[in-house]
């Protein structure tokens, strides 16, 4: 196939709307957005698409828990993410959400299609149901141990361990995440997708030898094991849409968010008028369409989502491409050593491209992990991109400026040498052609090197020294600066931004082609620093800030660990507004606290409410050493009924909670509160 009439249609998966983007999220999007930029610079025809993952119950929940609308939460979600990946030079050519119009309309349409087609089955059963918090219990909030191996701590669907799906209620000391009440069986009406009807569609999909092979024997071991109906449908509340034709009935998040795919490069076509839809996704498509994904989704996008397309006459996936997980220095990204590092957060310490190049650097066509060791990192960085590639523009840039002028000389030192960088571009380009982006990092940073020597063999800061030898000096010079122009063509997937400096640099505009022409009498700018080494000091203090935002930004609502505490307490009876602000609590500073003679559990704390002073007795003795306390901050209700002690008067009571005993923890609000505050 000629590289110039390819149609392509790449997507990424879409990131669930209720978390910001992280560095492991990274990965995938920059591997797709170098196979992507790749492409575009060929020539090609090529879409990148992405989409906020906007519903589900944990997105519900989350809304929930901040006091504010799913909607209102998931577009201050999506502006961030786009914010996000644009810090990352991630072009995507549509970022859009499944929450949509375009993704209803179409959802409806492939349920419609296979209901017709007679593969949606409903059947009454019987489901996990939160005594407490009264809903269902989606299958990713039901924690307990994997019917298959028996893995502690898995989620309701699927085992991060052995890999096995199941059903919620096939796991073993089921709890529910949400309140930690063990979950009762109750029942209800689903729906189902007939997998199995595909069976044989999928195996022959898989066998055409364009999958992954670790993707291949996923899912043969997958067929082994028997495909399952797909229960799509989950009850109210939730937030997602309606089945068409129920009233309690919404479709299950993974159904509508491949549609996603869908959706969003229809409203790229839409309002863009770049790409015809139905050229793409119609059963008779000729395009080429690509998901990128992480290895944990495997099974709903190379089972359900092309089951779902055939079921509905759509066209399937050309391939599915999974890539692995990241580690930071060797494990898993860990809160607490600061190394569960957001987007944000290392936008505001570090060079994106230093990462894209670091992934590039690491990336195959497998699904094997990537370690991001980040001294490896940092030498990698400095050695390859700045020591060798920009090095070359930096050895030769000045004597062209200096002494010819800024012109390249009318023609180059070694032909053979330039020919040989030319030439690899057909292997490099396979090699991105195949994602095996560290093959052709190698194949690029071997080049440089040979450039690198060249130069050092030739010497041109001692060669300008003797005057015949000028245009010697302009002609390795110049041959150089079209070596470097070379590895910067090749380079320019990863390194988009690097490169549009240097396109600047050079007077030029790159497209893959322009590695086989060679600038001869050309003018260049002056050299400037094309890319600051990264710093070690810069990497630590991003360490730092993570850490510190982890601690302040814990979610205790989504992140608390199940217990028992509203078990052992149920929450009180609902009270109004009016009822609430009769309690008057207040900041109060302890400016003494001491112990009170002949009483086991009571301290005496003098509150100052800024301006007025109350003695209160708490019984926290069993908890605080008094000293502790003075100097702190703390909530007292203030309007508390003064009560006569047999040590004396009570005028008010610190807020504490706890059983008891050592266990008693007195409220302390953040830095900043002021004595006699009101707190609402
Ligand atoms: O696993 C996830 O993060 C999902 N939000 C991915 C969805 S990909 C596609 F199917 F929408
Ligand atoms: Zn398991």
């Amino acid at each position: 196939m000629s590289h110039t009439d390819r149609k392509i249609l790449v997507t990424n998966a879409l990131p669930y709307a209720n978390g910001p983007i992280h560095i492991g999220h990274l990965l995938g999007y920059i591997q797709a957005d170098i196979w992507v930029r790749f492409q575009k610079l060929r020539g090609h025809e090529c879409h990148y698409m992405c989409a906020d993952d906007a519903h589900g119950t944990p997105i519900m929940l989350k809304a929930q828990q901040l006091g504010i609308t799913p909607e209102q939460m998931i577009g201050d979600m999506q502006r961030s993410h786009e914010a996000d990946f644009a810090g990352f030079n991630i072009g995507f050519d549509d970022y859009y959400t499944t929450h949509s119009e375009e993704n209803k309309a179409l959802a409806e349409t492939i349920y419609q299609r296979l209901d017709d087609a007679g593969h949606i089955k409903t059947e009454v059963i019987e489901q996990l149901y939160d005594p407490e918090k009264k809903m269902f219990l989606p299958d990713r909030f039901v924690k307990g141990d994997c019917p298959e191996c028996g893995a502690e701590d898995q989620y309701g669907d699927n085992c991060d361990v052995c890999g096995a799906t199941y059903a919620p209620t096939d796991l073993k000391n089921p709890r529910s995440v949400v309140s930690g009440a063990t979950p009762e069986l109750r029942q209800s009406e689903h729906y189902f997708f007939d997998l199995p009807a595909f069976g044989d569609m999928l195996k022959s999909w898989t066998r055409s030898g364009s999958l992954q092979g670790e993707m291949a024997n996923k899912l043969n071991e997958w067929f082994e094991q028997g495909l399952q109906r797909w229960d799509i449908s989950r009850d109210a509340p939730y937030f997602g849409f309606k089945i068409p034709g129920t009233e309690d009935k919404y479709f299950y998040v993974w159904l509508d968010a491949p549609i996603g795919y869908m959706s969003s490069f229809k409203h790229y076509c839409d309002t863009t008028g770049n790409a015809n839809w139905d050229d793409y996704w119609q059963a008779d498509s000729t395009a080429e369409v690509y998901h990128f994904i992480g290895k944990d989704i495997i099974y709903f996008h190379s089972l359900f989502w092309p089951a779902m397309l055939k079921g509905a006459q759509f066209r399937q996936p050309t391939n599915v491409w999974a890539h692995g997980f990241i580690t930071v220095n060797g494990t898993k990204m860990s809160k607490s050593k600061g190394t569960f590092i957001k987007a944000r957060t290392y936008l505001d310490h570090l060079n994106p491209e230093y990462l894209r190049y670091y992934f590039a650097a690491k990336l195959t066509s497998r699904i094997d992990d990537l370690d991001l060791n980040l001294t490896d990192f940092a030498q990698r960085v400095n050695s390859d991109l700045v020591g060798k590639v920009i090095n070359i523009a930096s050895r030769c840039a000045g004597f062209i400026t200096k002494k010819f002028d800024g012109k390249l000389s009318a023609s180059v030192a070694d032909s053979a040498l330039l020919e040989d960088f030319q030439n690899a571009g057909t292997e490099i380009a396979e090699l991105y052609e195949q994602r095996e982006f560290s093959k052709a990092m190698r194949e690029i940073m071997t080049l440089a090197d040979r450039a690198n020597q060249y130069i050092a063999d030739k010497e041109p800061w001692q060669l300008i020294k003797n005057p015949d030898a000028a245009s010697e000096v302009h002609d390795t010079c110049s041959l150089g600066i079209n070596l470097f122009r070379i590895l910067m063509v090749y380079l320019t997937p990863v390194v988009p931004e690097l490169s549009k400096s240097v396109q600047h640099f050079l007077n030029d505009q790159f497209s893959w082609d322009s590695h086989k022409q060679v600038l001869t009498n050309h003018p260049i700018d002056k050299f400037k620093a094309l890319m600051q080494r990264v710093e070690m000091k810069d990497i630590e203090q991003m360490l730092e800030d993570s850490k510190e935002q982890q601690a302040a930004n814990e979610s205790p609502a989504v992140h608390a660990e199940p217990n028992d505490e509203l078990t052992k307490e149920p929450i009180a009876e609902t009270i109004n507004f009016d009822e609430f602000a009769k309690v008057d609590l207040r900041v109060a500073l302890i400016v003494n606290a001491e112990h009170v003679e002949g009483a086991d559990k009571l301290l005496k704390l003098t509150l100052d409410l800024g301006g007025e002073q109350r003695q209160v007795f708490a019984g926290i003795k069993s908890a605080y050493a008094p000293e502790k306390l003075i100097g702190q901050h703390t909530v007292m209700v203030a309007n508390l009924a003064p009560r006569k002690m047999r040590f004396g008067l009570s005028e008010g009571m610190v807020l504490a909670a706890g059983p008891g005993k050592d266990e008693i923890y007195i409220l302390n609000p953040h830095e900043g509160a002021k004595p006699g505050m009101r707190v609402m």
